[in-house]
């Protein structure tokens, strides 16, 4: 079948509904999303939103932007990053008036608590600036912004899966999805297109990300035109419950928890004397990883203790009671009177489809905009995270780029009418997945996956070196060569999500390859990307972003500059 509306947003997690609560009633919006709305990732962020609000202490928009560009390792572009840390006071106050249940201080202010990275007065010690609800921050944001499009009367396209988008000429017209309950095709037709589909997580073993994170808006915007930027840039969150790698916040070493080795050591206060265990996240994973090859994991494994005994029930109860339970049913372990065993987890690309701060997307390096697509989100590099993301800094980037992504787009598509399509996209996606049940193929999607996620932990996470990146992209390689054998065998038609998972490892397998090939070319270490055999930072070469472009030969690398407005790079201490 086929629908028309005058927005359609693909993604219902924190982006995607804030863009929507924007532009609806002045267009016909609608939303795409693969799974149930309120099971969007954003769900799972827990400690906080980043705002200088000064509730508890002194604080300032600058010290915030200052914070986020010394984070990023000076590849954030600091025009953007200057809009979203003076922006961020006014979006917690209108989460507040949307109903969103804050933790409060004693005089009923917001509380607000301390995180990674995030200082006073350009780096003298940590500030709190996170603005949070428990450790479930990201639940209670999601499921007020579902409730205000539900209020809305906002069209959900729920458990719908986009197949591809419609290009046509030098204009995005629309998207194909396949309706996961019937198992049907259909077309949605729209003036403006926002993918705000998140990141892709599940590219590694190791992961914090929900298992929807497969990386489709990304890899749909590249199969289609569109570069990738700084893919290189993979964030590995320093305390992931281990083995599973679940996320135990941040917030825990916000509120004073810490981490310790085998010998009881408090090591971070190696690596970063001033800030200790609340250095930003890049710098904290890798003292950890250094700790275990040191020999220094705990028992000899490769994990390390956070420590939040000393802290006291009362207060574990009350600001990590969500992570509390997890440690409690996932391991048997009570953070109360035991410290948790952590390990670093892939947690969230600092790259992704490049757009400008109204959320257009560039289609080269020169900055030409595709006409009628949009992107938001993790999916999307503005770039306020460069080449390493501040804890908190996240949320913050949705609300604020997901809001401007909608106005935009309810002015632009005044100018536009829906006209025919020419071609028949659904015809085409109907024969694909007729190839892929009919193929005489023998490979298993399952177990090219495991390889890639093995692969990806080995070669293209917190270090990296020449000779594991090269091999890795001939393995990845290999195994897209393997996917063209693969044969779906579940025949019925409502909710295979074989065949669901069949085509989320397409898009794994080239982001992959964009990931390790972005990487291999960085000769330099920078924020999440460090590379042992370049082990410095060199802005003389690289101080540029990567843009990477799928070609009939495989992926093409270009650059653009990085936007440097107030702060020139300096030596990264924390
Ligand atoms: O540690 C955390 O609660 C994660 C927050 C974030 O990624 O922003």
């Amino acid at each position: 079948m086929i629908f028309q509306h005058d927005i359609i947003i693909i993604g219902t997690g924190l982006a995607g509904l804030r863009a929507a609560v924007e532009c609806t009633g002045q267009a016909d919006v609608a939303l795409v999303s693969k799974v149930y709305p309120t099971r969007s990732h954003s769900g799972a962020a827990q400690g906080g939103i980043s705002a200088s609000l000064g509730n508890d202490e002194e604080d300032h928009w600058e010290w915030h932007l200052f914070d986020t560009v010394k984070g990023s390792d000076y590849l954030g572009d600091q025009d953007a990053i200057e809009i979203m840390v003076k922006d961020a006071p006014r979006v917690i106050y209108e989460l507040e008036h949307m109903g969103v249940p804050f933790s409060r201080t004693a005089e009923g202010k917001i509380a607000q608590r301390k995180f990674g990275g995030h200082t006073r007065d350009y780096g003298k010690g940590p500030v709190r600036r996170a603005c949070y609800a428990a450790d479930r921050t990201g639940r209670v944001v999601l499921d007020t912004l579902y409730d205000q499009c539900l209020r809305q009367r906002v069209k959900f396209y729920s458990e719908h899966y986009v197949l591809s988008l419609i290009l046509e000429g030098d204009r995005y017209r629309g998207v194909v999805v396949y309706d996961l309950a019937t198992g049907e095709l259909h077309l949605l037709q729209a003036k403006a297109i926002l993918l705000a589909t998140g990141g892709c997580g599940k590219i590694y073993k190791t992961t914090s990300n929900s298992f929807a994170s497969t990386g489709d808006g990304l890899a749909l915007a590249y199969e289609s035109g569109i570069p990738l930027e700084d893919m290189e840039f993979i964030q590995f969150h320093p305390t992931g419950l281990y083995p599973l790698g679940i996320l135990v916040s941040e917030a825990a070493r916000g509120e004073g928890g810490f981490l310790r080795n085998r010998l009881g050591e408090r090591f971070m206060e190696r690596y970063a004397p001033t800030v200790k265990d609340l250095a930003a996240r890049d710098v904290v994973s890798r003292a950890i990883v250094t700790e275990i090859r040191e020999g220094k994991g705990i028992s000899g494994k490769d994990y390390v203790h956070l420590d939040l005994t000393h802290l006291g029930e009362e207060k574990i109860l009350e600001r990590l009671w969500e992570i509390t339970s997890f440690v409690r049913i996932y391991l048997g372990v009570d953070p109360v009177y035991d410290p948790i065993p952590v390990q670093p987890t892939c947690h969230y690309v600092m790259g992704g489809i490049p757009t400008d701060v109204d959320g257009r997307v560039l289609k080269d390096e020169k900055g030409a905009v595709a006409q009628g697509l949009y992107a938001s989100g993790e999916c999307a590099c503005v770039s306020v995270h460069g080449a390493n993301r501040l804890g908190c800094n996240s949320l913050l980037d949705l609300l604020v780029f997901g809001r401007r992504s909608g106005l935009a787009m309810k002015k632009a598509i005044q100018q536009y009418q829906h006209t025919p399509l020419s071609g028949d996209p659904l015809k085409t996606l109907e024969e694909r997945i007729k190839q892929l049940s009919n193929s005489s193929g023998k490979e298993k999607v399952d177990e090219i996956r495991r390889r890639m996620q093995s692969l990806m932990m080995d070669v293209g996470s917190v270090f990296r070196n020449e000779e594991g990146l090269k091999n890795g992209i001939e393995e990845i390689r290999s195994l897209k060569e393997r996917y063209q054998k693969i044969r779906v065998t579940n025949p019925r038609k409502a909710f295979n999500y074989e065949l669901m998972e069949a085509m989320e490892l397409s898009h794994q397998l080239h982001l992959s390859e964009v990931i390790l090939f972005s990487a291999f070319h960085r000769r330099e270490s920078r924020g999440a990307h460090f590379r042992e055999d370049f082990p410095g930072r060199a802005d003389r070469y690289f101080l540029k972003h990567t843009l990477v472009f799928q070609t009939p030969k495989g992926p093409e690398i270009r650059y653009k500059p990085v936007k440097i407005t107030r702060f020139q790079p300096e030596t990264r201490v924390y």
